[in-house]
């Protein structure tokens, strides 16, 4: 098939890329590069051996999006591009309904025009907030508790209009849980800029010796050990599910909303201990009070993706903290080494 992939130069999307291209797909990347590095190009044709074909446009500026979508011939559209960082989007809340909802209506409006009706989205368990039982089935209720939750349902919500709208337009709205790990390559990995807010981004510079310690948020959680618990998932399992989501929406002929997660929970202190074990590193940490907004325990039910996509996590906790490591250790100033 012939895909367009928005956020594709991204954490998430370059390996998705990675996987559509090794299943046969021809892609077309497009990005902004507000939060992703021209050097993941020259990463992917290293991986893959081909040249990903590139567009540098933003989403927001409309006539770009439709000309894009015009003239691309494309079967799918898998669109990753977003504004991703919670407390950015409590200081910034219009730069986030903004980038994330506008340039949403503008790539879903040149769909429209252009006939291309395949769409994979990605949402996210943010959607779920702090959710009244683990674990999280697709039919818990929906509560948002920041302004970049509130665009991921937002979006969902516009997505679904559409897709009642048009019975021929098909959507598969992914629910991800905590991605994390790198390509086994160590050639491509996540590389926030800044101060990482997410755990083990800031694991990897622990370790890799860029800051000195870990501040565990909150000992005294209601869990195993105290520390917070998530779902943490492999991105090259995610990425294969973005592949196995496009041949369903071919087969099913239909859309959908799946979870993608392990189905297992694990603490901040297990997480940091593995990767001591996969990393061979200390991991110094000081537990400090609970972080605004957190929640004790959240992990799937990905039953509904096993069912549906025949899809299920096949990477330990083990494996993610070894590629985690690996790109980490590779790339110790990520793309800018
Ligand atoms: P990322 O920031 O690495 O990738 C997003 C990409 O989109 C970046 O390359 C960025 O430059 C691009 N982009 C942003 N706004 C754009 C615009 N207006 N026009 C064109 N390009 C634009 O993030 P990621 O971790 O790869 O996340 C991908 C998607 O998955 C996002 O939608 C995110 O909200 C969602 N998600 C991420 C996580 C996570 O923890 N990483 C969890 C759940 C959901
Ligand atoms: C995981 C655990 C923290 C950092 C966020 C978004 C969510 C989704 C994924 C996009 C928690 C603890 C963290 C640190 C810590 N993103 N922690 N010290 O909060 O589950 O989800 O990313 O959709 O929307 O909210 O992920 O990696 O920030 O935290 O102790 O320096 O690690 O308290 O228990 P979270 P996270």
């Amino acid at each position: 098939m012939r895909i367009l992939v928005c956020g594709g130069t991204g954490y998430i999307g370059s390996h998705t890329c990675v996987v559509l291209a090794e299943r046969g797909h021809d892609l077309l990347i497009a990005d902004n590069f507000s939060n992703s590095s021209p050097r993941v190009l020259e990463r992917l044709q290293a991986i893959t051996g081909k040249t990903p074909a590139f567009e540098r446009i933003d989403l927001r500026d409309r006539d770009a999006t439709h000309g894009l979508l015009r003239e691309g011939g494309f079967d799918a559209v898998v669109h990753f591009a977003a504004l991703k960082a919670v407390g950015e989007s409590c200081e910034k809340p219009l730069d986030y309904f903004d980038n994330n909802i506008t340039g949403t209506i503008h790539l879903l409006q040149a769909m429209q025009a252009a006939g291309t009706k395949r769409l994979v989205f990605s949402s996210s368990a943010t959607v779920y907030g702090d959710p009244d039982r683990v674990p999280v089935r697709e039919d818990a209720p929906l509560r948002v508790t920041n302004p970049y939750g509130r665009t991921k349902l937002v979006m969902e919500e516009l997505i679904a209009d559409l897709c009642a709208s048009d019975p021929a337009f098909h959507a598969a709205v992914l629910r991800y849980f905590n991605p994390v790990g790198a390509h086994p390559s160590g050639l491509i990995g996540e590389d926030p800029g800044g101060t990482p807010n997410n755990l083990m981004p800031y694991i990897c510079q622990v370790a890799v010796g860029r800051r000195e310690r870990l501040s565990v948020f909150g000992g005294d959680w209601p869990t195993v050990d105290g520390s917070g618990v998530r779902d943490y998932i492999h991105v090259m399992d995610l990425a294969r599910a973005h592949a196995d989501a496009i041949d369903t929406l071919q087969r099913e002929r239909r859309g959908f909303t799946v979870n993608l997660g392990t189905g297992q929970g694990v603490s901040v202190l297990q997480l940091v201990q593995a990767f001591e074990r996969a990393s061979g590193k200390a991991v110094p940490y000081e537990i400090v009070a609970r972080r605004a907004g957190d929640v004790a325990e959240v992990y799937a039910d990905p039953s509904l993706a096993q069912s549906l996509l025949h899809w299920s996590a096949e990477h330990d906790v083990d494996a993610m903290c070894r590629d985690a490591w690996r790109w980490q250790s590779m790339n110790p100033q990520g793309f800018a080494s």
